[in-house]
Formats: C-alpha cells, structure tokens, sequence
C-alpha cells in the first residue's frame, strides 16, 4: 500500500510516500521568511504552504519512484497548528485523493509525532511511554496499544520548544531557537547560572516551562545585559544557554522517567523538535540505560515537522479502514485523545 502523507501545520511544507510503513521518501521545506520576524507569522506560513505545496508533493512522488496513479491512499495532517496553514495541505490533500479516485484520511498531527518513533528500524513494542516535545507542545503519553494512549501530563503554560524559542529572542540568537541554544549550550558550564526547575507538584505529570523563560529575563535584566543592542561575551552567552537548557531538561528527564517507572513500560520514546536536542538526548540516554529501559528517538529528519510521520499513521488508519469524509475540516485545537 502507497500512501502519501502531507504536512502544512506550521512553517515545513512536507510531503512523503510511505510503502506498508516503510518511507520511501520525505520532503521538507522549511519556510525560511519567518526567520527575520523572530517566529512564525500566521498568514505568511499559508502563502508559503499555497506557494511550495505542488512542488514538494511532486518531489516526494519522484524521489520515491511512484507515479500518483499507483497510489493508494492519501493521508493529511487536519489538527492541530494554524488554521490557515493546515487548511492548504489538507484541501490539497482531499483534492487529490477525490481526483484520483483513493480514499483520504485526515491525521492529528500528535499522533504523527507519537508514532514518529516507529519510521527508524528499531521499533519500539507496546505498551510504552513517548514524551512529545516541540514548539506548540509537551505532553507525556502512555500508550497502551496502537491507537490507544492516554495523555499523563502536558504543559499549563509555554511548550518545551517554545520556551528554547523565546528565550533565544531575549539572547539575540534568531529563530528556531532550540538548535542554536542547543549549539551554544555545547560550549557552556550548565553549573555556572542555576535558572529555577519548575516540577510543579510532586503527582502531577504537567510541565511549566514560562518560569524559567522569565528567570532568564531576570537575569539578563539584574546583569544590565540588553543583547539586542550590544551583544553577550561569548563565555557568558554559552553559560546562560547551558544553565537554561539544563533546567529544562532536569524536569523533562525527571518526569519522564517517573512515567516510565511507574506505568510500567520498558520502552521510552522521544518525538517532536525539542528530541533533537542533545542534552536531552544524552540525558535520558543515561537515565534509561542505568534504569534498564530502552530509550528510542526519531532520526533528526522525523523529529521536526514531515510528512513521513503523516503518511506513516494514515497508512496505519487506512490498514484499519479509517477513512475520512471530504467534509473533514481543520482543527486548529485538535486534542490527542
Ligand atoms: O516538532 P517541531 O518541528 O514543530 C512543532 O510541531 O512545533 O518543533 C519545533 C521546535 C522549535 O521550538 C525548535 O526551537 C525546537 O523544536 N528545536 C529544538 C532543537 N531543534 C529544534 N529545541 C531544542 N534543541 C534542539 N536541538
Ligand atoms: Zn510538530
């Protein structure tokens, strides 16, 4: 079965072909033009989706070899992200599939990234834990079997990704924020500038990330640092990324692995932008081995946004059956539920 997997959530236009689960390829462009806005604009992510969608989905169909007459299904991303972003891909996506005469089916975007962790050739077994941290979420999902998960916690305030972000934007550093904090963060004493860990109450499962951003603010505040005007000394610089990256990973580690040992599972999954970061790689890498889980990760091309993820779960729903009506529209606050 050939299916192919569009992705127009946010700012990666992506499109894949997904063969019974194995990607055969995986286009992203990432939408450059919000770079200088220092996040993303809303109504420039739609024209930029409009603009690259045709192009990406033909690349994807030729990078994989398959004619679109030898497809089978298509599968969209309709929830969560912008409205006017998810609108382009999946209008794109019901148009193909009706004009091609093949069942569509809509996808919600966690899902993509909780079952992200299954496109490498390890594959995690059932029942496991996946902690989801991107730039719109961070959430811990038990799951139990396919398609059945129950969420244990997710944030109350900033996502992990999204703090990365801000706190960038306060530091001069541009946007996405998450690779050069992650970069900066390398050369740095995470010791040196101990920011607050924020774990919230001890049974909860919730995270907060807009305590530490604001510590930050603090800091660079008491210290008289403006660094959109006269830019950080870099010793300093890298301290400040090291000793907030280590906040956030503390708690993210911490509760994760709580999770891990109290529903159970053996296996640990990470999915989303922030699993690309590697402190929290490395972390957990730790924390799960001396604990005698298995830890599993997308490849760095499946941790962003793509549309292999998408493909990958409508293939799994179009194997079940599931397909979606040509009424389905976009979700912008679509739940993991
Ligand atoms: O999953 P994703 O591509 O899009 C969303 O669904 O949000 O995640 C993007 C987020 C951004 O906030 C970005 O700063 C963060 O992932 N990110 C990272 C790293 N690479 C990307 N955060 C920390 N360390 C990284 N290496
Ligand atoms: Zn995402």
């Amino acid at each position: 079965m050939d299916v192919l997997g569009i992705e127009t959530s946010c700012d990666e236009t992506s499109a894949s072909v997904v063969s019974d689960g194995i990607v055969k390829s995986n286009v992203i462009s990432s939408q450059l033009v919000h770079q200088k806005y220092g996040g993303v604009v809303p109504e420039l992510a739609s024209r930029a989706h409009q603009r690259l969608i045709i192009q990406v989905v033909d690349e994807a169909l030729a990078r994989a070899g398959i004619d679109k007459g030898q497809l089978d299904g298509v599968a969209a991303t309709y929830g969560p992200g912008l409205a006017g972003a998810l609108l382009v891909g999946l209008n794109f996506g019901k148009a193909f599939a009706y004009a091609l005469g093949i069942p569509f089916v809509g996808v919600n975007h966690m899902e993509g990234h909780l079952y992200s962790d299954f496109l490498g050739r390890e594959k995690p077994s059932y029942p496991f834990l996946s902690l989801i941290v991107s730039g719109g979420h961070s959430m811990l999902v038990y799951v139990e079997s396919e398609f059945r998960h129950r969420v244990l916690g997710q944030t109350r305030d900033d996502a992990a990704g999204e703090a990365f972000d801000k706190v960038a934007k306060m530091l001069g550093l541009g946007y996405p924020g998450g690779p050069v904090i992650d970069r900066q963060a390398k050369e740095g004493n995470p010791a040196a500038i101990r920011f607050p860990r924020s774990f919230l109450e001890e049974e909860t499962y919730d995270f907060s990330f807009s305590g530490v951003k604001t510590a930050v603010l603090y800091y660079l505040r008491d210290h008289g640092l403006n660094p959109k005007s006269t830019p950080v000394e870099p010793a300093l610089l890298a301290d400040i990324c090291a000793g907030f990256q280590a906040s956030v990973v503390d708690v993210l580690a911490a509760k994760t692995m709580r999770a891990a040992r109290e529903m159970g599972v053996r296996d640990v999954c990470m999915a989303g932008g922030v699993s690309a970061n590697s402190g929290l790689r490395r972390r957990l890498g730790e924390d799960t081995a001396a604990g005698g889980f298995r830890l599993f990760y997308p490849a760095l091309e499946y941790c962003m946004d793509n549309g292999a993820m998408i493909a990958y779960v409508g293939w799994l729903r179009l194997r079940l059956g599931t397909v979606s009506g040509m009424e389905l529209t976009a979700v912008p606050s679509l739940e993991l539920a």
